[in-house]
């Protein structure tokens, strides 16, 4: 049986848990495409699954419903899948019966989702999933860390329509989806305040924003706290700021959008759906190939780039998972294969 190297966890835990293994190489069935990943990043579903027990209902930046559908479906006790790994970039080893889009040779970037499976020497993925190839002089490195953020904020943005001109708060902005969510609202005309912690500042300056809050220091929903004024759009990655207190920021018509959400703002939402005033907008990102897509022109463009602070070997993939949670990165974090 052919084999292949991959950083793996048998059973939830902390980063140590996480360490090289080899495993059976799998193989392109009909419709599938056999690709060797080359780049892969550690995200925050990456730190969810690695350690899924370790998270409360509570604590759970989701409804409890999801909580437990993730639970279950990442495996109660233990992993049903050992391999983490959401998103990568590699190329195209082997193509299955029936294949016609993507050639042997291809490079190509993707999105796993809660499928995982990037912390391996080779993984396979159907021609018409979430894997696109990777555009004329982009690098594998930035796709790898790009593919989830971009494609989740490009999934939450588009059905907002243009805001060109529009002053948009994002709280959360340093990390994979803020980055992303940054730069496609700058690029197209809005004006962003960045809110995060300490050390990611200087790096939201250079994605773009116009004004750079210090959670730590600034509270951010208190009118005065920034230079912008009122703002057309909050977007909350963790959903900790609440629509109460982002009211007090919005204009009259401005949308508050939590990325993470629980009960309370789905009831605000659909309290709000109607009418004018100030409203709750929750949306769960579709995962699509479009958006995948759109990601690889936008990079092409130059309009998405990405913030690689640290980068690792997969092997070390355990030191990179305590050097995210010891609050030690800043930007994507990239595993190299
Ligand atoms: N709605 C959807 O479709 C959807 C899809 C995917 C994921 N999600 C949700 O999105 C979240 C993950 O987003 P992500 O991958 O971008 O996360 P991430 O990379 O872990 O980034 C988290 C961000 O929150 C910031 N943050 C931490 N503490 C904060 C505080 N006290 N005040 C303000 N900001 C704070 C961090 O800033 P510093 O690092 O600078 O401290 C960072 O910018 C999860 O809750 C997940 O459930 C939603």
């Amino acid at each position: 049986m052919a084999m292949m190297t991959a950083t793996v966890r048998v059973r939830y835990g902390p980063p140590e848990v996480l360490h090289p293994a080899r495993l059976a190489r799998p193989e392109a069935g009909p419709g599938e495409v056999l690709v060797r990943v080359r780049h892969t990043s550690v995200n925050y579903g990456d730190l969810f699954a690695r350690d899924v027990p370790a998270v409360r209902p509570g604590d759970f930046n989701m409804p409890a419903p999801f909580f437990y559908a993730a639970r279950i479906g990442f495996g109660w006790l233990r992993p049903s899948n050992p391999l983490l790994g959401s998103e990568y970039a590699g190329e195209v080893v082997e193509v299955g019966e029936g294949v016609t889009t993507l050639t042997v040779g291809d490079r190509v970037f993707g999105y796993r989702s809660h499928r995982m499976g990037a912390y391996a020497e080779f993984l396979v993925e159907r021609e018409d999933g979430l894997i696109v190839r990777l555009p004329p002089g982009v690098s594998p490195d930035a796709a790898a860390v790009l593919a989830y953020g971009g494609s989740t904020a490009i999934g939450l943005l588009d059905p907002l329509g243009p805001l060109s001109g529009a002053m948009v708060m994002i709280v959360g902005a340093s990390g994979s989806i803020g980055m992303a969510a940054l730069q496609i609202l700058v690029a197209g005309g809005a004006r962003v305040t960045a809110v995060a912690g300490p050390r990611n500042q200087e790096m939201l300056w250079d994605l773009g924003a116009e004004e750079v809050l210090d959670y730590t220091r600034v509270r951010a929903m208190e009118p005065g706290a920034t230079r912008a004024g009122r703002f057309d759009l909050v977007l909350d990655v963790r959903g900790r700021a609440g629509f109460e207190a982002a009211s007090a920021i919005l204009t009259p018509e401005g949308r508050y959008v939590p990325v993470s959400f629980k009960l309370p703002a789905v009831v605000q939402a659909l309290r709000t759906r109607r009418g004018r005033g100030q409203r709750v907008v929750i949306r769960l990102a579709p995962e699509k190939r479009e958006s995948l897509e759109q990601v690889a022109r936008r990079m092409m463009a130059g309009t998405l780039r990405a913030a690689i602070g640290q980068s690792f070997d997969l092997d070390g993939a355990a030191e990179a998972h305590r050097a995210v949670e010891a609050g030690a990165t800043s930007g994507h974090v990239l595993l190299k294969n």
